[in-house]
């Protein structure tokens, strides 16, 4: 995990070698399972697992089981299993957002188009849905079926607001809900679930994860203003060129003149900032403290999120849910 700031008690790395072994696994998991008799699904998902990538979902499903005893085969088949939905989000929302990058290289859509990238998507989602199979569990793919339903849901919800300018806040928190925060919840649930943990611990970490994910969103929305480009693996100020306003600008127009305002609709007007810099919308959202507010924002579920860690018994995996709410809150890619 490439977070480089240091966590409240653990170190990003220390929390990685708590799970290294567990991740090694899901790797080796990932790619047996990738393989399709079409030679562009395989390629495609080989060069996203070869991009690197976070891996904080699985992650944080082995962290959950963890909680509560060595991780059973199902542990590491599900953290690849939310590894590749993960991925096949990622196809799929490039091809809608017109990216051009992921993860410091080419996004697929750009090397392979938009055909193939779609269909490699629809393959990852489908394979990610077979292995869940393997479980035999109406549960889990009752879960995962609801997910990938929301995650859909929030995409379609977001094309419909795109280049929008009058989203309040309920609107994008909802978005962020659906397309980040459920899928954190159902993996940290997941970890309870392949733990033959209780349904109380199940649902107190899935709303851990929840939390998580909506303070982990937030942070991305600040960094997509902020971040140092080579270090974030996409371009900065891209949400805006792709019409999306998210929380910093949102707060920022609650305050905004009309003028202010005037030149926010140009950029989403031109899908570029060729007429209005970035710089000048940066220096609006700093203006009305757009980024510090969604900082505190950020900062109340990461709160959240560590009371909730707090409530289970002490233990190094215990601790590195604590620490990781810090950890989302300080990255900076
Ligand atoms: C990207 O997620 C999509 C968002 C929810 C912002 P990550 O930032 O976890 O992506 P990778 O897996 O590390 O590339
Ligand atoms: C991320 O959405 C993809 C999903 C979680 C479905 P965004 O479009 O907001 O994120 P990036 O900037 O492409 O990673
Ligand atoms: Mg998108
Ligand atoms: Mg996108």
């Amino acid at each position: 995990m490439g977070f480089s700031k240091l966590g409240q008690s653990f170190t990003a790395r220390e929390i990685l070698d708590l799970v290294r072994e567990d991740l090694r696994k899901v790797e080796r998991e990932i790619s047996l399972e990738s393989v399709a008799s079409v030679d562009a699904i395989t390629t495609i998902g080989k060069y996203l697992q070869d991009g690197g990538g976070k891996r904080l979902r699985p992650t944080l499903l082995l962290l959950a089981c963890r909680l509560f005893g060595e991780p059973p085969e199902s542990a590491i088949r599900l953290a690849a299993v939310i590894e590749i939905i993960h991925t096949a989000t990622l196809v799929h929302d490039d091809v809608i957002d017109i990216a051009k990058t992921r993860r410091g290289r080419p996004s697929p859509n750009v090397i392979w188009g938009n055909h193939t990238s779609v269909l490699a998507g629809d393959w990852l989602y489908m394979q990610a849905f077979q292995m869940a199979l393997r479980e035999r569990s109406f549960h889990v793919l009752d879960l995962l079926i609801g997910l990938t339903q929301m995650m859909v849901e929030g995409e379609l919800l977001q094309l419909d607001r795109i280049r929008k300018i009058d989203i309040s806040e309920a609107d994008y928190m909802e978005l962020v809900d659906r397309k980040t925060a459920s899928l954190f919840s159902v993996a940290a649930r997941l970890g309870a679930i392949t733990a033959g943990a209780d349904d109380v611990s199940e649902a107190r970490l899935g709303e851990y994860g929840w939390s998580l994910g909506i303070a982990f969103q937030l942070v991305d929305d600040v960094l997509d203003f902020t971040a140092d480009e080579s270090v974030l693996g996409k371009p900065v100020g891209n949400d805006l060129r792709e019409g999306k306003v998210t929380l910093p600008l949102i707060y920022a127009l609650e305050q905004a003149s009309g003028s202010e305002r005037e030149l926010v609709g140009t950029v989403l007007a031109d899908a570029s900032y060729h007429h209005v810099p970035f710089s000048t919308i940066l220096e609006l959202i700093e203006r009305h403290d757009g980024i510090s507010r969604v900082k505190a924002r950020a900062q109340m579920f990461t709160d959240k999120a560590r009371s909730i860690a707090m409530g289970f018994p002490e233990s190094p995996y215990q601790r590195a849910l604590v620490a990781l709410t810090d950890l989302v809150t300080e990255r900076d890619y």
